[in-house]
């Protein structure tokens, strides 16, 4: 029998009582607790004396690269072209990655993205591409591989082997209270993007009431520390803090976000959309020394090209209708005047309880499922025309659906205040 170097016990006092955290102490609690040496309630006990004394950046980084070294680090030094992704903190509306990836691969650079499920109000990218029909978003690291290679962009889940001590720890926060701690939400995210391989990444940071970080400050706080440890571990890492005050474009659940990020990629869609996807398509072409326009894709139609042989290369068929649910309801203005706000967070709980997002891991989301926006802050709308149309397989869902709405717009004479879309830039 192996002698541990360390008893849980002392750390957890140690952090308890305010006091650094040694290297040692770092690498031994995460290795523990992922080999099921340190018990659950001993890592949430710890968990909870980071979310209260903090980290400094040396123990930051340490517990990252002590979760990057629970499980595989993957590497693209094979390809002919640089790498480059994207990571949002995710929020309501929010199907950037869906237009970005194509649109920085037909710039010439390759886009590995390895992406998550939506939990709660905020929608995840798989499952918004599993509504197109046949899509598949498990891949081996050999079909990544082959996806990246013939088109230049892959979107899919993380494989088991990416840092398993965060899918351990994730699991724990959720159900400790301890999600909401910048130490634990930095190394978490960038141990998976520097586990995956990347050569320069772009973090959306979200702020607003749609956000994890609803506070500029703590969101600016997050990006700086994100950014200092994709740079420490040789990532060249940018980010912008972005605005979730309001929806992002006019759809908010997962086959109505697949129809809108088409629409990007065919040249129209939502002004916002468009301007913060090219926004980050350029952050994550200049970090890769790539000088092209990204907007020239959209125009020549070859970031649809991308966006079409990625779908087909993962089962999907571009060409399939996508789902439609079975039941709508619309919500009409009570008065004539103009959209004053619209609570991104009241929207996005309210495409979750009509099925578009999940409140268990592993629940079946509905493809069909969530919420349209017919009109925005700041535009005009005439009393009894349509402002929000909801969706759902499963009508029974409307009342609670309605109620989460409920306050969260209101039509006046002009628009309250709202976040600029892109509130700051964060580089090393
Ligand atoms: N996303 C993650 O992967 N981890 C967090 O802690 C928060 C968001």
């Amino acid at each position: 029998m192996s002698v541990e170097p360390f008893a849980a016990v002392d750390v957890i006092g140690a952090k308890r009582d305010g006091h650094e955290l040694t290297p040692a102490q770092i690498d031994w609690m995460v290795d523990a607790y992922t080999r099921g040496v340190v018990a659950d309630e001993q890592m949430s006990a710890l968990l909870m004396a980071i979310l209260l004394n903090g980290m400094n950046r040396n123990e930051i980084t340490r517990w990252t690269t002590a979760m990057i070294n629970t499980g595989e680090r993957m590497s693209w030094s094979m390809l002919d072209r640089p790498t480059t992704d994207k990571h949002s903190t995710g929020g309501v509306g929010d199907k950037i990655t869906l237009p970005l990836a194509p649109i920085v691969a037909a710039c010439g650079a390759a886009v590995p993205q390895l992406s998550g499920r939506g939990l709660g109000h905020t929608g995840g990218t798989l499952d918004k591409l599993e509504s197109i029909p046949g899509w598949r978003a498990a891949l081996s690291n050999a079909e990544m591989l082959d996806v990246l290679q013939s088109t230049g962009a892959v979107i899919c889940a993380a494989g088991a082997g990416l840092a398993p001590a965060d899918k351990k720890i994730y699991a724990l926060r959720d159900v400790t209270g301890t999600v909401p701690a910048i130490p634990l939400i930095a190394s978490s995210i960038m141990s998976k993007k520097i586990a995956e391989g990347t050569g320069a990444l772009v973090l959306d940071v979200k702020t607003g009431s749609g956000a994890f970080m609803s506070d500029p400050k703590k969101a600016r706080e997050l990006a700086e520390v994100m950014v200092a440890l994709g740079t420490d571990a040789g990532v060249k890492t940018v980010a912008l803090v972005t605005a979730m005050d309001v929806p992002l474009g006019l759809t908010a659940g997962n086959a109505l976000e697949v129809r809108e990020s088409v629409e990007v990629l065919a040249g129209g869609g939502p002004k916002d959309v468009v301007e913060l996807t090219l926004a980050l398509a350029r952050e994550m072409l200049t970090l890769v020394g790539i000088e092209k326009d990204p907007a020239d894709t959209l125009r020549d139609g070859s970031a649809m090209d991308v966006w079409r042989r990625m779908i087909s290369a993962q089962g999907g068929n571009p060409d399939a209708p996508l789902p439609v649910a079975a039941h709508q309801e619309v919500v009409v203005a009570d008065k004539s005047g103009v959209v004053a706000s619209m609570d991104a967070l009241a929207v996005g709980v309210a495409a979750w309880r009509l099925g578009a997002g999940r409140s268990r891991q592993g629940e079946v989301v509905q493809a069909g499922a969530g919420i349209e926006i017919h009109a925005k802050p700041g535009e005009e709308i005439a009393k009894g025309s349509p402002l929000f149309t909801l969706h759902t397989e499963t009508p029974e869902r409307f009342p609670h659906a309605l109620e989460a709405l409920q306050g969260g717009w209101s039509i006046g004479e002009q628009a309250s205040a709202t976040l600029p879309l892109i509130v700051d830039r964060i580089t090393a």
